[in-house]
C-alpha cells in the first residue's frame, strides 16, 4: 500500500468525527479544537445549515465549469457580497489560499507591467513558488530557490523604512494584517497606513492577505477595516466556505476584466459543492453576527490567557479569536502534552503558542483552555 508523503509533523492520533468546536478520535476521546486545520473550521465542524446545504447540493449539481452560470454561484456572489465593502466589486475564485495570492500577484502585474513584489519580514503567504517567494522564513523557502526573482522584503511595521521599500519598480506590495504563522504579530496603523499611502504615491498595488485574518476572525469581516483603510484587493480562505477548499481574491470593480480568456484559470476554481457551502457559511456570518462573537469571546479567551500564571509567559498577542500566547522557550513542546489533555492547538513562530478556535467556544471551553496551560507549562518548561 502506498503512504502519504511525510512533511507534516504526526501526532499519532485518528480524528474521526467532528462536531462544532469539538473533535473524536476513534477511541471516542473528546478534544477541544483550537487548531481547526489552521483557521479552517472557524464556523465550528459538521454546522449543521453548512451541511443541509451541501446535502442539498450533493443531490443537483456539483462539478460546472466558470464558464456556464450555476444557481450556486450565484447565490455565493449573493450572499458574499453582502460582506465586501462598496469599493470590491470582482471576486476571482480560487481553491486554496496560495492560489489567491498567486491571482492578486497576477492581477497587479498585468495592470503595472512592473517587476516588484514586496514582502515583509516574518511574513507567510503560501507554498507555491509565487507567494512561497515573498514568505519570509528560510525553512520554508530555501530548498526551492532560485524563485520569483523580482522581490523586495521590508521589514515589518518599521514605518520609517516604507519610502525606500516601495520604488517606482514596485507591482504590488503584499501584507499580512496579523501576520498569522510567523507569530501572531498585528501590524500597527501607522503602518498599514503608511503602506497605503505610499503604494497611492508610487502607483504600485496593496494586496491585505486576509487569507487567516478575514472572514470575521479578527472581531472585524475583514481584519483591515480595523485599521481604516482599503487595499486594491485582498485574499481571502480557510473558513469562507465552512471548511471545504476556497481561495479568492477580492478586488476593485475596474479590475474585473483584467485577464483575457487563457491569461487565468481553474478547473476546481467555483465547484458548486464549495460555493453551496460557502453560499451558507456567508449567510450564516451575518445571521449570527460572528465578527461580534469573536470579539467578544477573543477579549475573555486573551484575558483567560493573560491570567495563566507560568514564568513561562510573556504576552498575549493577536485580536478575536486569533490569538498567540508568547512564551520563552520554544512552543512546539508543549503541543503534545496540551493534546494529552484534550486541546488541540498550534504554533506561530518560534515562541508562540497560537489558538485559532471556531466561533461557537464557551466560556467553559475558555476555562479548559486555561486550565491546561497552567498545567502544560508548569509540567514542560525546558
Ligand atoms: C496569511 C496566509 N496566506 C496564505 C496562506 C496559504 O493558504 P493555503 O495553505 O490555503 O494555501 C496561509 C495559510 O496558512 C496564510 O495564513
Amino acid at each position: 500500500m502506498a503512504r502519504i508523503a511525510r512533511y507534516y509533523r504526526e501526532y499519532g492520533i485518528k480524528l474521526v468525527r467532528g462536531f462544532m468546536q469539538y473533535v473524536w478520535d476513534d477511541n471516542g476521546r473528546r478534544y477541544l479544537d483550537c487548531n481547526t486545520n489552521h483557521g479552517v473550521v472557524f464556523l465550528g465542524h459538521s454546522n449543521p445549515k453548512i451541511v443541509e446545504a451541501v446535502k442539498r447540493q450533493l443531490e443537483e449539481i456539483w462539478a460546472v465549469p466558470l464558464n456556464f452560470s450555476t444557481p450556486a454561484r450565484e447565490f455565493f456572489v449573493k450572499e458574499f457580497s453582502k460582506l465586501l465593502p462598496p469599493r470590491f466589486g470582482t471576486i476571482f475564485l480560487q481553491n486554496t489560499g496560495t492560489e489567491a495570492v498567486e491571482v492578486a500577484i497576477k492581477i497587479a502585474k498585468k495592470i503595472t507591467r512592473r517587476p516588484v513584489v514586496v514582502g515583509f519580514t516574518n511574513s507567510f503567504h503560501g507554498r507555491t513558488m509565487g507567494s512561497l517567494s515573498i514568505t519570509w522564513n528560510e525553512k520554508y523557502r530555501k530548498a526551492f530557490e532560485p524563485l520569483y526573482p523580482h522581490v523586495r522584503f521590508g521589514k515589518f511595521n518599521v514605518v520609517s523604512e516604507v519610502e525606500k521599500t516601495i520604488g517606482e519598480d514596485v507591482c504590488c506590495v503584499v501584507v499580512e494584517p496579523i501576520q498569522g504563522e510567523g507569530g501572531v504579530n498585528p501590524a500597527t496603523h501607522d503602518f498599514l497606513k503608511a503602506l497605503r499611502e505610499e503604494t497611492m504615491r508610487k502607483g504600485a498595488i496593496l494586496i491585505i492577505d486576509e487569507i487567516q485574518t478575514g472572514f470575521g476572525r479578527t472581531g472585524a469581516t475583514w481584519a483591515f477595516q480595523k485599521y481604516n483603510i482599503e487595499p486594491d484587493i485582498f485574499t481571502a480562505g480557510k473558513a469562507v466556505a465552512g471548511g471545504l477548499p476556497i481561495g479568492l481574491a477580492v478586488a476593485k470593480e475596474e479590475y474585473g476584466d483584467v485577464f483575457d480568456p487563457g491569461e487565468h484559470g481553474s478547473t476546481f476554481a467555483g465547484n458548486a459543492i464549495v460555493m453551496a457551502a460557502a453560499a451558507a457559511a456567508s449567510r450564516l456570518f451575518r445571521e449570527e453576527d460572528i465578527p461580534t462573537r469573536a470579539e467578544s469571546m477573543g477579549a475573555k479567551f486573551a484575558k483567560a490567557l493573560s491570567e495563566v500564571e507560568s514564568k513561562l509567559a510573556v504576552r498575549v498577542k493577536g485580536a478575536g479569536l486569533m490569538l498567540g500566547l508568547e512564551l520563552r522557550v520554544k512552543a512546539d513542546q508543549f503541543i503534545n502534552s496540551m493534546l494529552e489533555r484534550g486541546v488541540l492547538a498550534l504554533t506561530a513562530g518560534v515562541n508562540t503558542l497560537r489558538f485559532l478556535p471556531p466561533y461557537v467556544i464557551t466560556n467553559e471551553d475558555i476555562d479548559t483552555v486555561a486550565s491546561v496551560l497552567s498545567e502544560v507549562l508548569k509540567t514542560n518548561s525546558s
